[in-house]
């Protein structure tokens, strides 16, 4: 029986207008029926007023760098406007702090701080990361930055890992004190959804001299955020970066937000295009003023909008209020999970040990995740993500209980063997248009999958990729979309 939330009219409005709620796909059994959607932590669907807007925006597309048409200004004034409408968002202060748009995602923005802050302290060459972090807040530094140290998960020698440990970030950060240029750690893990106290973690960095970066790609949309204002203003954030398409608008680009000193200290990390006051044959000036310093080039005028657009609608609704909504949506699905006897739920359990927010992953014992994720898709229409979720790392700590007992009595190469169809976790995740009847059907999935493993995996073979594909059924025409076919009509009828 589905559990009826009570929520704002705002919030009611908002998660009955998205766009793909009601995508239907024919199944493996011949049945049709509307696709649920649980892989919001990779990417999240789009809100329908943010479509709409953008479209209408669209009347008046033109390049923020011209300046005089009617266009141009209105271009120029709402890409403006998507700037300070993240600032306020992020309650990072208009006069320490300043937006910019990146690449594709967050992965942009970290790579650009990871070279900004080496170059704002080139004296400093350690990053502390955590060990639980996307490969995107990890990789850029071990790239840019000389030396990375990962901070261990509290928990971390029994039982399965929790949020980072500040014991264990105060002692590196004693240990190398003058080394150490910045602390770079996710808001919210993109595996188990637990959340890591960054303002605590901000108040030791800055204690010890180290800036704070914030991987925030699955902060935003899930929690309030406030960079800064707190009385401590050690507990203040000195740059966040997250990703429009992780917020509700596909298409919009990555975001930073940074301390503008430190930005002013440097000449900036990518050049050309908009960024220059002028330009002569032996010398260039650059702009003194954000955000144009920090934008080479023209930028992705619509994603910037259509990504203000979804937080105006979110801010609106506000943030505590959507954190609250999802965290009981979260809670209730792991909770009627681990009633389930065969699942195993990765990460600290104990909610008064760590919270978590938008994801959940898990195996079904004795089920290979890539088979039950093609189970889930196949027969009961449930998107989720499974592997490891571009955090190697992490996800090998999550599993190597059951990794360990599955391998004692094996030889090395069967060692092998085994861990890779061991590594890998099925990853449940939620988002603003969740509801407590997607989370029964999940419920009700798995504990069909779970008495009838047999039976669905003789269903199933494995590719010469790895992958498990369906002995019979394949996505049939139906659940095809093709451009290309639909512009046929389009190019050839006259
Ligand atoms: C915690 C975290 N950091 C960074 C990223 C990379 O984000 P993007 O793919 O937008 O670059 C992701 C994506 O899943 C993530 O979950």
């Amino acid at each position: 029986m589905a559990v009826t939330q009570k929520i704002s009219a705002l919030l009611a409005k908002v998660q009955n207008d998205f766009i793909g709620l009601d995508t239907v796909y024919t199944l493996a059994d011949g049945t049709k029926s509307q696709r649920i959607y649980l892989d919001s932590t990779a990417s999240t669907l789009m809100m329908g007023k943010v479509f709409d807007l953008v479209e209408k925006f669209l009347d008046h597309y033109a390049n923020s760098h011209s300046l005089l048409h009617f266009s141009a200004k209105i271009s120029t004034n709402q890409y403006q406007w998507a700037h300070e409408r993240v600032l306020s968002f992020l309650g990072a202060d208009l006069d320490t702090y300043t937006c910019f748009f990146t690449g594709s995602g967050t992965t942009a923005g970290i790579n650009r701080l990871a070279r900004v802050f080496r170059d704002f302290r080139p004296d400093k060459d350690i990053a502390l990361v955590s060990v639980m972090e996307h490969h995107s807040n990890d990789l850029p530094h071990r790239k840019h930055t000389g030396k990375v140290i990962h901070i261990k998960l509290d928990n971390y020698d029994s039982g399965q890992p929790g949020c980072l440990s500040l014991s264990d970030l105060e002692e590196n950060l004693n240990r190398f004190k003058d080394r150490i240029n910045y602390v770079a750690i996710t808001g919210i893990s993109n595996v188990t959804g637990i959340i890591n106290p960054i303002y605590d973690i901000a108040e030791l960095a800055h204690k010890y001299g180290a800036l704070v970066l914030i991987d925030g790609a699955q902060t935003a949309a899930h929690m309030p955020v406030k960079m800064s204002g707190h009385n401590n203003p050690n507990r203040n954030i000195d740059a966040f970066v997250f990703s429009g398409h992780k917020t509700y608008a596909p298409g919009s680009p990555g975001v930073v937000v940074c301390r503008k000193d430190i930005l002013l200290a440097i000449e900036p990390e990518e050049v050309g295009g908009g960024m220059v006051e002028d330009v002569y044959i032996n010398n260039y000036i650059i702009k003194n003023y954000f955000p144009d310093r920090e934008e080479a080039g023209t930028p992705n005028i619509p994603g910037a909008i259509a990504l203000a657009t979804a937080i105006e609608i979110m801010d609106h609704i506000g943030m505590e209020e959507i954190y609250e909504y999802e965290e009981i949506l979260v809670n209730r699905a792991m909770e009627r999970m681990l009633d389930i006897q065969d699942i195993m739920i990765y990460g600290e359990k104990d909610l008064t040990k760590c919270t978590r927010a938008g994801s959940i992953s898990f195996n079904i014992n004795g089920m290979h995740h890539g088979l039950t994720a093609a189970v889930l898709n196949d027969y009961f229409n449930i998107a989720v993500r499974n592997e490891c979720f571009c955090a190697h790392p992490y996800v090998k700590e999550l599993i190597l209980d059951d990794m360990l007992e599955a391998v004692s009595e094996l030889s090395e190469s069967e060692i092998e063997t085994k861990y890779k169809l061991l590594a890998g976790m099925v990853r449940a995740s939620f988002g603003l248009y969740n509801t407590m009847d997607d989370v029964d059907a999940l419920i009700t999935a798995l504990k069909i999958i779970s008495i009838n493993k047999e039976k669905y995996s003789n269903h199933y073979h494995v590719d010469d990729y790895g992958n498990y594909v369906h002995n019979t059924f394949q996505m049939d025409s139906d659940n095809h979309f093709s451009i290309p076919n639909m512009l046929i009509e389009y190019l050839t009828k006259m």
